[in-house]
């Protein structure tokens, strides 16, 4: 949730700080701080607030180092301001640290060190590390084995690194549950809890694993496990380049992103499907293939938007792959105790890779030994490591906490599946070129949608006073009512609510009258008939009507309010197309609201506490 940055080298590390901190703001942006040591003594200064402000205070102090720490800070204990940012020093002012994470057993702990004498300075789980480490230095241990002996005493997670002003030559980083990389560059290291924040100074990756302490000098770097053992590391060449992490001249990172789709979904479908056999190759489940498609059960679990392209995964597996599936939040899932048979499968989806709550459902599936696969976004990241074969989705890196090309290609990755299993089971070639041919012309009829913005931008002017929205789709369509009302709700901070359309009429059409958007997603399909009956009933109730029609449809652009006519596809697929519309009308809106797009208050881009 938070974010680290850290350097050691030849240089001055403060801007080298500030920067990485810019580039880490979008996990979490609260308060944020750095440290340094200079003539073997530190300096901390932190702001509650955005990094910009933060940056303004070290301005002015004129400050040089060339080692040092930075944070950004996304509360979990303790209300965002200055004392609660990190680092958090000890009191002789010789230790500071910064953590991701959260310590469990902190109460317990606290009480210890406070009945030694230890003030506590914040209300923060995270100061208790810093006083632990001093009492195992003052016991006469150096800085690396004093991290490593009070690690042993914490419950919890974290992402850590530590710098001692007496062994001012170092860092030391430690991870458990919170990602942690280090970059090797020339006469310098860094850290970061993501690559984006040093990619701009090499591309020479270390990825630290869990109960992994590494000790991170300018000209040498070594690793070990928990119980002092070296540990040989292999160094990754990581291919993202800065201008895909920039925002590309877009008002907004969300923008891009919804504007980056058809890329991204020509990325994710590349080199995936073989047209004349009507087939589907996914390298990384070639081993585990037979076994996927003998499974009893499927199970989907994510959180967020990576639930809702669970939902349509699951419409997807039944009807093709004729295996019974489930969806799960992945945070009932872990403490439910659920019945996991050896014969199911299960599948985790997670755009960062790193989303607490899935990481331990994870952990809680691969205890019960179902096969655990992975649909991930980001390369290398803690769930694409820890399940045993997986699927990158490569929609490339989503900076705006809005989920969106990250929820397209996780429904393009979960068709590519469906084709796989379906293939091997019993889908004809036929139907099975039919699924490949319309996957391969999904990006250029997702660039005739976005040719609609500004449609779509006239139709925001219109709505954005309004205080709530009802978003209703069928079948495949209506996860597809669930994420627009998401987006919607977390960038615009307008209630929004998704719903089955057939399910109005039990409760939601009481809510209906002329201030009630309703946003219909109607694409012809099966369900057409029922869904504009539905749409009449609004109509006779005054409710304003929004909705996502296919382009041949006369009959609904007549009687709807306002109508965005789409192109078509085969069912299975319309939620990539109907999506979109609904993108750009939660990120116009918000912007006629005037309010940070991609940043939206209490929201973090990547949830790693749970
Ligand atoms: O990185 P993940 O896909 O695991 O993230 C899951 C959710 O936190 C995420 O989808 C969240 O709901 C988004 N902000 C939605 O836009």
């Amino acid at each position: 949730m938070c974010g680290i940055v850290g350097y050691v080298g030849n240089k001055n590390c403060v801007p080298i700080l500030i920067n990485g901190l810019k580039r880490l703001e979008y996990r979490g942006y609260d308060s944020a701080g750095i440290g340094i040591v200079n003539h073997n003594s530190i300096t901390i200064v932190k702001n509650k607030g955005k990094v910009s402000f933060l940056e303004e205070k070290v301005d002015k102090l004129d400050l040089e180092s060339e080692i040092g720490l930075g944070h950004t800070r996304w509360a979990t204990h303790g209300i965002p301001n200055e004392l609660n940012a990190h680092p958090h020093a000890n009191e002789d002012q010789t230790i500071f640290l910064i953590h991701n994470g959260i310590i469990e057993n902190y109460q317990v702990l606290k009480k210890g060190l406070q009945s030694f004498g230890y003030e506590f300075k914040s209300e923060t789980d995270s100061e208790v590390l810093v006083h632990l480490i001093d009492s195992f230095t003052k016991r006469g241990h150096d800085i690396t084995k004093s991290v490593q002996l009070s690690l042993h005493e914490v419950e919890g997670t974290y992402g850590l690194a530590v710098i001692s002003s007496k062994e001012p030559d170092k860092i030391i980083a430690a991870r458990k549950g919170s990602p942690l990389v280090v970059g090797i560059g020339d006469n310098e290291n860094f850290i970061a809890s993501d690559v984006s924040a040093i990619i701009s100074y090499t591309k020479q990756i270390v990825y630290l694993e869990d109960g992994e302490i590494a000790v991170i000098k300018k000209n040498e770097f070594t690793a070990k496990t928990a119980f002092d053992n070296e540990i040989e590391k292999e160094i990754h060449e990581i291919s993202m380049t800065l201008d895909e992490i920039d925002r590309g001249g877009y008002a907004h990172f969300m923008l891009k992103e919804i504007m980056e789709q058809p890329e991204s979904l020509r990325n994710s479908i590349r080199g995936r499907i073989i047209d004349e056999d009507g087939r589907a190759i996914l390298g990384g489940l070639r081993d585990v293939v037979d076994k996927l498609a003998d499974s009893k059960r499927i199970i989907l679990a994510a959180c967020g938007t990576s639930w809702h392209a669970g939902l349509v995964g699951e419409y997807m597996f039944e009807q093709f792959c004729r295996i019974p599936t489930e969806v799960e939040y992945a945070s009932e899932f872990r403490y439910r105790n659920p019945v996991i048979e050896k014969e199911d499968t299960v599948f985790f989806i997670s755009q960062s890779g790193e989303t607490a709550d899935t990481l331990a459902a994870l952990k809680e599936a691969k205890i019960k030994g179902a096969l655990v696969l992975g649909i991930c976004n980001v390369v290398g990241s803690s769930i694409a490591r820890e399940t045993q074969a997986g699927v990158y989705t490569h929609a490339g890196p989503e900076i705006g906490v809005a989920s969106t090309k990250a929820f397209t290609t996780q429904l393009t990755v979960l068709a590519l599946i469906s084709l796989l299993i379906a293939r091997k089971k019993n889908l004809s070639k036929v139907d099975g070129q039919q699924i490949a041919s319309e996957l391969k012309l999904i990006p250029e009829k997702v660039e005739e949608i976005l040719k609609l913005n500004l449609q779509i931008e006239k139709i925001a002017e219109e709505f954005k006073d309004a205080s709530n929205f009802l978003y209703l789709g069928r079948g495949y369509n209506f996860p597809v009512a669930l994420e627009g009302a998401l987006k919607l709700k977390e960038i615009s901070y307008i209630h929004a609510e998704g719903y089955p359309a057939a399910e109005m009429k039990h409760g939601p059409i009481a809510l209906i009258d002329e201030n009630m958007p309703v946003v219909f997603i109607a694409p012809k399909d099966s369900t057409y008939d029922k869904i504009v009956s539905n749409i009449q009933e609004v109509k006779a109730r005054g409710g304003r009507i929004i909705a996502i029609i296919t382009e041949e449809d006369e009959q609904l652009n007549k009687l709807v309010d306002y109508a965005i006519r789409i192109p078509s596809t085969i069912r299975m697929l319309m939620p990539i197309l109907t999506v979109i519309p609904l993108q750009l009308l939660a990120y116009h809106i918000a912007v006629k609201k005037g309010l940070n797009v991609d940043q939206p208050r209490n929201l973090a881009k990547s949830v790693t506490v749970e």
